[in-house]
C-alpha cells in the first residue's frame, strides 16, 4: 500500500448531541461527530463520508437533519458560513437549513416538467452569476457529464444513468459543497454503479471542500471510496441488552488507517470490511 501525507484543516460539518424524535419515539440520538477538510500537498482532494447501518437504524433520519429537512429534537448541525469572513482562519459556522446542502434521495427525483438543462439551471437560482454565465457553466458540466445530448430532454426520456448524473450535478449546482445522498447504489446495475462512483469521484476531485456523504449497505463500497465511515446502530446496554434509537456505534476513520485513496483493494481493506460486518451485526 501507498502511504500518503496529508492535514486536518478547517471543519467543514460539525454535528453536536443530535437526536430525531418521531411522534414522541426517539429514532436517534446522542450523534457526535466532527468532519474537517483534508488537504493533501500533490492534489485537490474532497472529502468522502458513508454512513452504514442495518435497516430502520436511523440513517435516512440523520441524514434530513443533516440537510435541514428535519429539525432535530436536540442538539445541533454546524456547517460553515461560506458568506462570512474568515476570521484567524477559522470560517465562522451556521446552522444547518433546507437548502445548504444538497439532497438526492434513493430514487434520484427530478422535476418531471423541467428539460435536464431546465433543471440544471433551475438548481443555480441562487448563485450570484450572470444568466449567461449560469448557462455556460450548465452547459460545461453537461459536457463533462456526458450529458449534452440529452440536454433538452424530460427526466422520462432518460437512462437510469443520464438520471442520476442529473440528479447529482443538480445538487452539485444548487447547494456548492456539500451532498448528502440516501443509498445512491441501491437498486442500480453494475454499469450504472461505474457511472455513479465516477460522478463521485469527479466530484470529490473538483474541489478542495467537496464533501460527499452518503448511506449504503455494500460495505466493501463504503470502504473503496469512502475516507471516513460511520457506523450507525442500536449501543448495547451492560447487560448486553439492545437499544431502541439509533446511535454512533464506531468511526473508521480510513486516512489514519492508511486505507484512503489506494489504487488497489486489498487485504487490510478486508480486515476492516469485516470489522464493519461485526459491529453492524452486533447492533
Ligand atoms: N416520520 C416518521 N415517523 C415515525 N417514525 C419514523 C419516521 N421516519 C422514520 N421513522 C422510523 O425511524 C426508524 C429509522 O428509520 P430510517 O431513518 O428510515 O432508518 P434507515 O434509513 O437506517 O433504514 C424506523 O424505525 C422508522 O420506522
Ligand atoms: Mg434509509
Amino acid at each position: 500500500m501507498t502511504s500518503f501525507t496529508y492535514e486536518q484543516k478547517q471543519t467543514i460539518l460539525q454535528v453536536e448531541n443530535l437526536s430525531v424524535a418521531c411522534n414522541g419515539k426517539i429514532i436517534i440520538q446522542d450523534i457526535n461527530f466532527t468532519e474537517r477538510d483534508t488537504v493533501r500537498p500533490d492534489r485537490q482532494q474532497g472529502q468522502i463520508i458513508a454512513f452504514l447501518g442495518r435497516s430502520g437504524r436511523g440513517k435516512s433520519t440523520l441524514f434530513r437533519a443533516l440537510t435541514g429537512l428535519e429539525s432535530p429534537t436536540t442538539g445541533q448541525v454546524l456547517i460553515p458560513d461560506l458568506a462570512k469572513e474568515v476570521t484567524n482562519g477559522n470560517q465562522p459556522a451556521k446552522k444547518v437549513t433546507e437548502g445548504d446542502v444538497g439532497f438526492v434521495d434513493q430514487k434520484y427525483t427530478l422535476f418531471r416538467h423541467k428539460t435536464v438543462f431546465q433543471s440544471l439551471l433551475f438548481a443555480m437560482r441562487r448563485s450570484t452569476l450572470s444568466l449567461a454565465e449560469k448557462k455556460e457553466k450548465v452547459l460545461q458540466h453537461l459536457s463533462d457529464w456526458g450529458l449534452t445530448q440529452v440536454k433538452d430532454q424530460y427526466p422520462v426520456f432518460l437512462s437510469g444513468g443520464q438520471r442520476q448524473r442529473t440528479a447529482i450535478l443538480e445538487q452539485l449546482l444548487s447547494s456548492g459543497y456539500y451532498m448528502v445522498l440516501d443509498e445512491p447504489f441501491s437498486g442500480l446495475d453494475v454499469g450504472n454503479i461505474e457511472s455513479v462512483k465516477r460522478a463521485f469521484q469527479w466530484v470529490n476531485a473538483s474541489h478542495e471542500l467537496h464533501t460527499i456523504i452518503f448511506s449504503t449497505h455494500d460495505i466493501e463500497l463504503a470502504v473503496e471510496l469512502a475516507d471516513s465511515i460511520y457506523v450507525l446502530g442500536y449501543p448495547k446496554d451492560e447487560k448486553g441488552k439492545l437499544g431502541t434509537a439509533g446511535t454512533l456505534l464506531k468511526h473508521f476513520d480510513l486516512k489514519s488507517m492508511g486505507l484512503a485513496w489506494q489504487e488497489d483493494f486489498g487485504n487490510h481493506h478486508l480486515e476492516c470490511v469485516k470489522m464493519i460486518r461485526e459491529t453492524m451485526l452486533a447492533s
